[in-house]
């Protein structure tokens, strides 16, 4: 299949998006940062410009509503996040959006009798907060108040960064999907390398791995690191790398039944010259089976109360958030997986082990899933990129699965 030139000028959208950042020449954009404006304001003239009403919910998702003049026709809701992880690549989340905003522009030109609906998540991957899906969880009527006190690493909490951003936190409530809406569709890059190795284009995601994160505080004595002798030290660092390689060592034994990373470590004082008088790690454990997942970050926090107590520093854990595993909505992804094929490809299904809003609006709407392949597996880095053909390739699908939808809400036959 040839590249068409709308797959080159969406590719080209991702790129100008991910040059609204917080930093200069890398892409980061935490939730509510100022560059979100910037994309907001871009991504309102694309809606705009379809003939969508466009408004932002209170917690900071763009939302462009596409109503076709046929009176009733059913909502079904498309989108993905546009905030990013620190030096992101310019794919993950927003290659979703912008693909759902040419899906509008297509079932405009097949004159679809179904509402459209595009959500711009504002919060997914928890790089700001530490907890992930802020945008989402509103949308599914499951925002929790309690996460409104949560604070950035310099002391703001969630509520102020939302009044900051000009939004009104007391009516999250009214972020929550309309009750008419039939269904999710969520589009994202893989993230991982099973299907560039089995030489396929598209997935169809079954499910999504349930996932834990923690933090945990070693705190000893800072002290001299030229005086004091090795056996009278309370490392806080010595501690942290044991419990990382005991956090390692037990995702090893298990076989893949589940993969822990400790992805952040921050020292205090964080001088050469000074033993570490506490370090703060994060801990992400994911596995398919929720049992599993609970077992293992038990077994790691009592792992590392252990360490503390022989080195005779303190250890303080608090788990920040848990998400079930969740599978897709067996009739939503059985249109999806007919449509995939319909389409002249292969059907391959396979799990994600990255999260996705689709995990949280799983909870709220008939949910399916659409994966495009991610040359190298890379992704959560400047490298991570997108073959031109495989949006042509999941256009495609789309488009044939959303005509699907319109004809069944209209009660007419596949
Ligand atoms: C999001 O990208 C996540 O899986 O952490
Ligand atoms: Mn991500
Ligand atoms: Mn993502």
């Amino acid at each position: 299949m040839t590249r068409s030139a709308r797959a080159d000028r969406l590719l080209a959208e991702c790129r100008l998006i991910a040059e609204m950042s917080e930093e200069v020449e890398r892409t980061t954009r935490r939730f509510l940062t100022p560059p979100v404006a910037a994309v907001h304001e871009h991504l309102r003239h694309r809606m705009k410009a379809l003939g969508m009403a466009v408004t932002v919910d209170a917690v900071g998702n763009l939302r462009g509503i596409w109503q076709p003049e046929y009176a009733g026709s059913p909502r079904f809701v498309l989108g993905s996040h546009i905030d990013t992880v620190p030096n992101a690549g310019a794919f993950d989340g927003v290659l979703g959006v912008v693909m759902a905003l040419e899906l509008v522009a297509s079932a405009q030109a097949a004159a679809l009798p179904l509402a459209l609906e595009v959500i711009a998540f504002s919060e997914e991957e928890g790089v700001r907060f530490g907890v992930p899906f802020l945008g989402s969880r509103a949308v599914a009527g499951r925002f929790d108040p309690q996460l409104l006190a949560l604070r950035d690493l310099e002391g703001v909490p969630v509520e102020t960064a939302i009044r900051d951003f000009g939004l009104d936190p007391a009516q999250i409530d009214q972020a929550s999907v309309a009750h008419d809406a039939v269904g999710y569709l969520e589009i994202h890059i893989e993230q991982g390398p099973v299907l560039e190795a089995e030489g396929l284009q598209l997935g169809v995601v079954t499910g999504i791995v349930g996932q834990t994160r923690c933090e945990l505080t070693f705190s000893g004595h800072a002290n001299h690191a030229g005086t004091t002798p090795m056996h009278l030290r309370s490392d806080a660092m010595t501690a942290a790398a044991e419990w990382i390689l005991a956090v390692e060592n037990l995702a090893l034994e298990s076989d893949g039944a589940f993969i822990a990373t400790v992805g952040k470590a921050l020292a205090k004082p964080n001088a050469s010259n000074v033993i570490a008088g506490s370090v703060c790690l994060s801990l992400d454990l994911r596995s398919e089976r929720d049992d599993l997942r609970d077992q293992a970050v038990f077994e790691l926090l009592e792992r590392a109360s252990a360490i503390a107590r022989r080195r005779g520093l303190i250890c303080v854990g608090k788990i920040q958030m848990q998400q079930p595993a969740v599978s897709m909505d067996e009739q939503m992804t059985a249109y999806l997986a007919e449509s995939v094929e319909a389409s002249g490809f292969p059907v391959r299904r396979l799990p994600s082990g990255a999260g996705h809003d689709a995990m949280v609006m799983a909870t709220r709407l008939p949910t399916a899933m659409l994966f495009l392949r991610s040359p190298g597996g890379i992704s959560h880095h400047p490298d991570e990129s997108v073959v031109a053909e495989d949006l042509d390739a999941a256009l495609l699908v789309a488009e044939l699965f959303l005509s699907r939808i319109a004809r069944i809400q209209d009660n007419k036959p596949l």
